[in-house]
């Protein structure tokens, strides 16, 4: 068992575990939740380099809170957060070029991954998802619960979807074409405008969980290669499109969207709802955290594209400083980084990242190539990367 597993069962088995007669009072409560508070790592200490979660902007923590008793499984009983909704699915369908924006608000990209795959298995009617070997692993449950047949595919020698053994796995029983932007290990981005040249009569789902908030800005600022464009509804094939305001989009959690191109059978997942306000439920969620909805709305309207470039700018500026200080540390980046990912090749990335834990940093590592993974979120902040390069380098002398 690993260590936080045993101080979990640990810390359980000393509490009493069923709810108590009467209640305790708000201060014994309060002193309760510190503790535990006081035994999470606080993201914004920039100490957090592994996890692709924000900090979420003040605006989104205050709107989710005003919002946070409403449910939008039940929308004709809050028709304010069904307009804020459709506003922020109109928001962000205009990121990322889908005309006459339609989606749904969910509770991130594992939820709109398997929604996205129940929507291609009910509309084709057949049952292979072709994914490339660096789809998140939310794939699998979505293959899983579906009963489809996966047929995962390699790489290129850029880490993208290789087009070679897609061409030689297409067949008549493919439902969908899993694909990624901003992969979740190195940041990049399949070829995607080559796979809709290649697929006829196949959705294309592009999970964009993690890209859909940094390439279109990085787009704006010239800041991504020519072999990268065409990864959104730009390309007419593509179909659905996972999106993450909860990662780089500054939004609280759970915010997650699935998008959908109008045309596409919207009554798929559709069931009657009869005891509730709207004949019709749409998602997989029953309930939906109106709060989250409310905090999306909110920091997207505030920052607009200009917040949001500079927020671009500002981890890619850090991406770029942090390149170059491994590089002094003989630390050569696994590819030249697109977004805020940057993994460099290491032979042993578990004893840094067990050794760098015992300095208070999470940072995290991949498997093949061998390689520790920085995730420069917009909390991670230029004196945090200089204290974490100097333990760092003390700990690379004892590995
Ligand atoms: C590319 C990608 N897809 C899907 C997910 C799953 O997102 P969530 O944990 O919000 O469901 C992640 C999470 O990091 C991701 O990086």
């Amino acid at each position: 068992m690993n260590r936080l597993l045993i101080s979990l069962s640990l810390s359980l088995h000393g509490r009493a575990l069923l709810m108590r007669k009467t209640g305790v009072s708000r201060d014994d409560v309060a002193q309760r939740l510190d503790d535990a508070m006081s035994r999470n790592v606080d993201l914004s200490s920039g100490r957090i380099m592994g996890s692709m979660c924000c900090s979420p902007h003040p605006i989104a923590v205050e709107a989710h809170m005003r919002f946070v008793e409403s449910n939008l499984g039940n929308p004709g009983l809050c028709e304010g957060t069904l307009e804020l909704e459709n506003e922020v699915i109109k928001m962000l369908g205009n990121l990322v070029n889908l005309p006459d924006p339609y989606g749904h608000f969910l509770s991130g990209a594992t939820e709109a991954n398997i929604t996205a795959m129940y929507i291609a298995k009910k509309i084709t009617g057949r049952r292979k998802v072709i994914f490339p070997r660096s789809a998140h692993f939310s794939v699998h449950k979505a293959i899983n619960l579906m009963n489809m047949e996966p047929v995962k595919i390699g790489l290129d020698d850029d880490h993208r979807l290789s087009l070679d053994d897609l061409e030689g796995s297409l067949d008549d029983d493919v439902a969908m074409v899993f694909t990624v932007a901003g992969t979740t290990e190195l940041g990049t981005v399949d070829p995607i405008r080559r796979v809709g040249e290649m697929v006829s009569d196949v959705p294309i789902h592009v999970d964009a969980a993690f890209g859909g908030f940094v390439l279109p800005f990085l787009e704006e600022m010239g800041r991504l290669e020519e072999r990268f464009h065409g990864w959104d509804f730009s390309v007419d094939e593509v179909s659905t499109m996972a999106i993450d305001p909860h990662k780089m989009g500054l939004a609280t959690i759970p915010s997650g969207a699935l998008l959908k191109r109008q045309g596409l059978d919207m009554g798929t997942l559709a069931v009657p709802s009869p005891y509730l306000t709207m004949p019709i439920s749409y998602t997989l969620s029953g309930t939906r955290a109106s709060g989250a909805v409310a905090g999306a709305y909110a920091v997207m309207s505030h920052l607009g594209r200009e917040g949001y470039l500079e927020v671009v700018r500002s981890v890619m500026d850090e991406t770029t400083y942090l390149k170059k200080r491994l590089r002094e540390l003989s630390m050569e980046p696994v590819i030249d980084p697109v977004m805020n990912i940057l993994a460099v090749h290491h032979h042993d990335p578990i004893s840094v990242q067990e050794r760098m834990r015992e300095h208070g940093w999470f940072i995290s590592r991949i498997e093949g190539p061998k390689a520790l993974r920085f995730v420069i979120m917009p909390q991670v902040f230029r004196g945090a990367l200089d204290d974490m390069l100097g333990d760092l380098e003390r700990v690379l002398k004892a590995v």
